[in-house]
């Protein structure tokens, strides 16, 4: 399919994410930056490619190239404006699709066009930003060869962060996004200009594994597609140059349709500094980060050169569901080398991690209303629907299918109404044998508790996994921002099946 280079708004000046990015002004400039899935040197200037020589899981092809970053487009004067072409498998002939910085109340205006065969639409994951209109609106797609514009107007106290968008158009959701199509949004503020962090070494690690964007079976669909090595910005087990003394700070989003990636660095420590939306009051040295579908996380790792750096995962049993005999045939987790990064330079002492990064985040404030939400697995005849375009291999009559509350997703039907300026508490139960990473668009939450965690997940968040046969309570103020959207399953096949609810926020 022919790839036509549309310009990119020339009042979008760059700024280079920490020197590491590719910084780019104009579509002409996107057409250079091909996507390093060989061993070709990165403009991270990379050593030579090796083989990843510890892996313990698979490995493919074409391993241990030098990392590379997305492409950048920042913002300038309040304002980025952007085109992006939604082709297989990539946005702006990328994968991942060009990184989209921009800064608390700035306009950010993103005209999608769809070169793929079939509809799209395009959802900023975690962006608190109106879901009406030409804002954040999932309901509306854009059909083959049409284009559309969104507007999206951050306020001024948006927190800073990494966020990320994707197709959202309901029934080829895990395909498109599985195909390639993601791309981050960076929302930077002054606490990027902390003097500790100025001077770090800032990645983009988009997480992925090599689930593939065609149909899918009934069973891997109940499953949740999952296959092969996990990735990092599309490639396998890249390699990075640090030098002794710096501090990296690395932005992970995990863009898997369904894998949970379990980390572990070994040769260092991964300070988390952020969560889904913006930073935590204190940096927090983890031993694991446990990311589910949707979640991102922001850690500083200070290099003291004793050595390369190894990031690798472990299985996690996310579950499976085990219906008969034609189900419940996945996997118990992949494991292995997700990056590498080599030191540079003689051992010195380790960088100081700031210890203050903000105040410490407000409370939710009191509660006005509690609900309960259950997820289910409905069994048997007439179970299936809910699917939308042209459904990806099932979810028939007669076909087990994943809900909430009971029901399949219909866009004309409200299930929960709230109003602004109610503080609301919800239960989510989970009565199926996998884990079902909840993720609710819009309005960030904190989670209070979480069946399996001693101490509930940190900081300001929009996704959560909630656990096979467990439960999580979080808390939502929706404090402004009135509107209809959605919450759903980021197991993107569960919610191409229908595991997704519509939620309308109205004014008060
Ligand atoms: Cu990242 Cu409604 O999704
Ligand atoms: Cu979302
Ligand atoms: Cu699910």
């Amino acid at each position: 399919m022919g790839i036509e280079q549309r310009p990119v708004d020339r009042r979008a000046a760059l700024r280079l994410l920490g020197g590491v990015g590719v910084a780019l002004v104009g579509g002409d400039v996107l057409a250079a930056c091909s996507r390093a899935d060989g061993p070709a040197g990165g403009p991270a200037g990379g050593p030579a490619g090796g083989p990843a020589g510890t892996a313990v899981g698979g490995t493919a092809p074409g391993t241990g190239g030098a990392g590379t970053d997305p492409p950048v487009l920042a913002s300038a004067g309040g304002r980025l404006e952007v085109t992006l072409t939604a082709a297989p498998g990539t946005y702006n002939d990328t994968s991942p699709g060009p990184t989209l910085v921009v800064r608390p109340g700035d306009e950010l205006v993103i005209t999608l066009e769809n070169r793929l065969d079939g509809d799209t639409n395009l959802h900023t994951h975690g962006l608190h930003v109106s879901p009406e209109g030409d804002g954040d609106n999932i309901f509306a797609t854009v059909a083959p060869g049409g284009r559309r514009t969104y507007r999206y107007r951050l306020p001024t106290d948006h927190p800073s962060g990494t966020f990320w968008y994707h197709p959202h158009p309901h029934g080829a959701v895990a395909a498109q996004l599985a195909s390639g199509l993601a791309g981050v949004i960076v929302v930077e503020d002054d606490l990027d200009r902390l003097p500790a962090l100025a001077g770090a070494t800032h990645r983009v690690l988009v997480l992925g594994d090599g689930a593939g964007g065609g149909g899918a079976s009934m069973p891997q669909m109940t499953q949740g597609r999952e296959a092969g090595p996990t990735t990092v910005n599309r490639q396998t087990a890249p390699r990075y140059t640090a030098r002794a003394g710096a501090l990296e700070h690395w932005r992970f989003v995990n863009a898997s349709p369904s894998r949970i990636h379990a980390l572990h660095l070994d040769g260092g420590v991964l300070h988390l500094i952020a969560a889904d939306h913006g930073r935590l009051a204190r940096p927090e040295p983890i031993d694991e980060l446990v990311l589910s579908p949707g979640e991102r996380a922001e850690v500083l790792v200070p290099v003291r050169g004793a050595g390369p750096l190894t990031l690798t995962e472990r299985a996690y049993d996310r579950g499976r569901i085990a219906m008969g005999p034609m189900m419940g045939t996945a996997d118990a987790g992949w494991a292995g080398t997700v990056l590498t990064v080599d030191v540079r330079g003689t051992v010195v002492e380790a960088p100081a991690v700031p210890d203050r990064l903000r105040p410490e985040p407000d409370d939710a404030g009191p509660v006005t209303r509690a609900r309960e939400l259950t997820l289910d697995l409905v069994m048997g005849m007439g179970a299936g629907g809910g699917m939308g375009r042209g459904g990806m291999g099932g979810g028939g009559a007669g076909m087990d299918a994943f809900r909430i509350d009971g029901k399949a997703f219909d866009p004309a039907r409200t299930d929960i109404t709230a109003t602004v300026g109610d503080v609301e508490e919800w239960t989510i139960r989970n009565t199926t044998t996998i884990d079902h990473p909840f993720h609710l668009h819009v309005w960030p939450f904190q989670v209070l508790a979480r069946t399996g965690s001693a101490t509930p997940p940190r900081g300001w968040k929009d996704t959560v996994d909630v656990p096979a046969n467990g439960e999580v309570r979080i808390r939502i103020p929706f404090r402004d921002i009135p509107g209809r959207t959605v919450y759903h399953c980021h197991i993107l096949d569960h919610e191409d099946m229908g595991m997704m609810g519509v939620i309308e926020v109205r004014p008060r």
